[in-house]
């Protein structure tokens, strides 16, 4: 093979789990000045039912907790739980002031009524940023409370291309109300041009084409090939899907990473890139949330 010629360039790697870790030790080391005014930094999770997918997310998230020193309070309960009795421990958790954040793991069986439960938690509370007042709050550019995995996208933005993203076209394809609406509004709230695409929207292809920045968080493993994305796009996959490829399980994201990672600026691997920013934003988010409740820093 002749390997004096490389005309291919490829891309840079953007490194979701080192820049996880980095957000943990800057948590870690706020959760020491916390301790050190007497304040215990606390988390409390709610898991209801038996969902595999989200038994290890909740136990990936008491880890973490433990990790940068979190107090975390772990409630499981049954499938066949009541509303009500999901509603009274969150008015205790929200009563309580040595709890600073709360999460209730979602999906909920579907006898639960989603939008009851988000809007019963403390928006103070409100860790992942899911409350109307929290979502009205960053609509019109305040600072609340924002959802974990949008915002450690933007984390990922700026230490790619720098802290100021303005100007810059984003496109976010998805809308979904955990990620692809929230994303949207913290760009927009960096002075980005935002376009939101999704299933109905008649030229995916040639919008993708014109943005700096592609958001891809709409759950179709492989879906964005080099068809989508000009040379000098920064690309963050947000997806996370499970497929059979050549008789194998594996995990891939929405971007067809090995077809466009010769032919683009900058992309995230899955796994690797977006996944680990989740957690390590929910415990910032819980050091926010203690500093709303506690007014000492
Ligand atoms: N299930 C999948 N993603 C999330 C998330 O960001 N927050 C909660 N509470 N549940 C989820």
């Amino acid at each position: 093979m002749n390997s004096s010629v490389n005309l291919t360039q490829s891309a840079q790697i953007i490194d979701g789990k080192a820049t996880a870790t980095a957000v943990l030790e800057e948590v870690k080391a706020d959760v020491l000045e916390f301790r050190a005014k007497g304040i215990e930094p606390c988390l409390a999770v709610i898991l209801i039912g038996d969902d595999p997918a989200s038994h290890v997310y909740v136990r990936n998230k008491v880890e973490k907790a433990q990790f940068v020193g979190i107090r975390s309070l772990e409630f499981r309960m049954d499938s066949n739980t009541a509303e009500e009795v999901l509603l009274a421990k969150i008015d205790e958790l929200n009563a309580d002031a040595s709890v600073h954040g709360i999460l209730v793991q979602l999906p909920l069986p579907k006898h639960i009524n989603e939008n009851a439960v988000l809007e019963h938690i403390d928006p103070k509370k409100d860790v992942d940023g899911f409350h109307s007042e929290n979502v009205g709050g960053l609509s019109q550019g305040r600072d609340v409370l924002t959802p974990c995995t949008p915002t450690g996208c933007i984390r990922l933005l700026k230490d790619t291309l720098g802290n100021d993203l303005s100007g810059l076209h984003a496109v976010v394809v998805g809308r979904s109300n955990i990620v692809g609406k929230p994303m949207a509004a913290l760009l927009l709230k960096e002075s980005c041009t935002v376009t939101v695409v999704h299933s109905k929207t008649k030229n995916i292809q040639q919008l993708c084409k014109q943005a700096d920045i592609v958001i891809a968080a709409v759950g179709r493993p492989l879906m964005l090939n080099t068809d989508y994305l000009n040379e000098n796009a920064v690309v963050i996959d947000v997806g996370i899907n499970r497929i059979q490829l050549d008789g194998k399980n594996r995990l891939v994201g929405d971007v067809d990473f090995g077809a466009v990672v010769e032919h683009v600026k900058a992309i995230t691997p899955v796994p690797g890139g977006v996944g680990p920013m989740t957690i390590a934003y929910l415990m910032k988010n819980t050091l926010d949330a203690a500093r709303l409740q506690t007014k000492i820093f």
